[in-house]
């Protein structure tokens, strides 16, 4: 659909070199507060964005979300990194989420599923389509992809034990702060959304270390993979808004 109107797509990172280099490159670039949160409004490659670092957790990344929702985005990407669950899942490559989920969300005690709250899954499913998009650009940079289950909680987890619950109860690949919440926050607003972790780490005792190194990295790589992402679904996924509230 080249030449469709193409809508503003939101880019969310929690830490500031996640987003150092998006910002760098933003033409035009405009504040804007919402809810609190501060968002760039601003072009890159001549696509309209909203850039939006949410700071670190699920409760930051929720109300970023909601801001970014209520400036006007129309989709909303996050990029960052995460720490491996899978043996097959190195360090360098990168996760796309098929589905997210609250790995700490746990009302067992009352016969509830872990990661559900009244029968609703704490989290949320991804689009498609703008996960095919960010898995080309990450193809594209000659980067190794795994789409699977992606669980988000507010610890940074550095306990091979913990790592394997986590990957057992939710079948999940790999392992974060902030994803769940932008999902389950998109899907109540109807937000088409897609979440990608560079692999940082394997959440082990190793963890914090293994990360302190990769992040170096990941300016860069998160530049590089947004502009990717943008330029593969120009006019097929954004739907017409092209509006940014300030
Ligand atoms: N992000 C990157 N590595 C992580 C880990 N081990 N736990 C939680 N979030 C992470």
């Amino acid at each position: 659909m080249a030449g469709a109107p193409t809508g503003v797509t939101a880019i969310v990172g929690a830490m500031d070199v996640e987003v150092a280099a998006v910002r760098q490159a933003l033409t035009q670039p405009r504040l804007i507060t919402v809810l609190g949160c501060e968002l760039t409004a601003g072009q890159l490659d001549g696509h309209p964005v909203l850039l939006a670092e949410s700071g670190i957790g699920k409760v930051n990344a929720a109300l970023t979300t909601a801001a970014l929702a209520q400036a006007g985005a129309a989709s909303l990407v996050f990029v960052g990194v995460g720490g491996s669950l899978a043996p097959g899942v190195k360090v360098g490559s990168a996760v796309i989420a098929t589905t997210l989920v609250q790995h700490d969300v746990d009302i067992t005690a009352f016969g509830h599923d872990p990661g559900v709250i009244s029968g609703v899954l704490a989290g949320g499913e991804a689009s498609p389509a703008l996960s095919d998009a960010l898995a080309a650009a990450a193809e594209s940079l000659g980067a190794t992809t795994h789409r699977g289950v992606i669980a988000s909680g507010d610890q940074f987890i550095t306990s091979p034990d913990r790592a394997a619950a986590i990957a057992r109860q939710f079948g999940a690949v790999a392992v974060e702060m902030e994803g769940a919440a932008v999902a389950q926050v998109c899907t109540r607003l109807g937000l088409p959304f897609a979440v990608l972790r560079w692999i940082s780490d394997s959440a082990d005792t190793q963890a914090d270390t293994d990360f302190g190194q990769f992040v170096q990295r990941i300016a860069q790589l998160d530049l590089a993979v947004i502009r990717g992402f943008l330029a593969i679904s120009e006019g097929e996924i954004n739907g017409s808004n092209t509006d940014i509230q300030p």
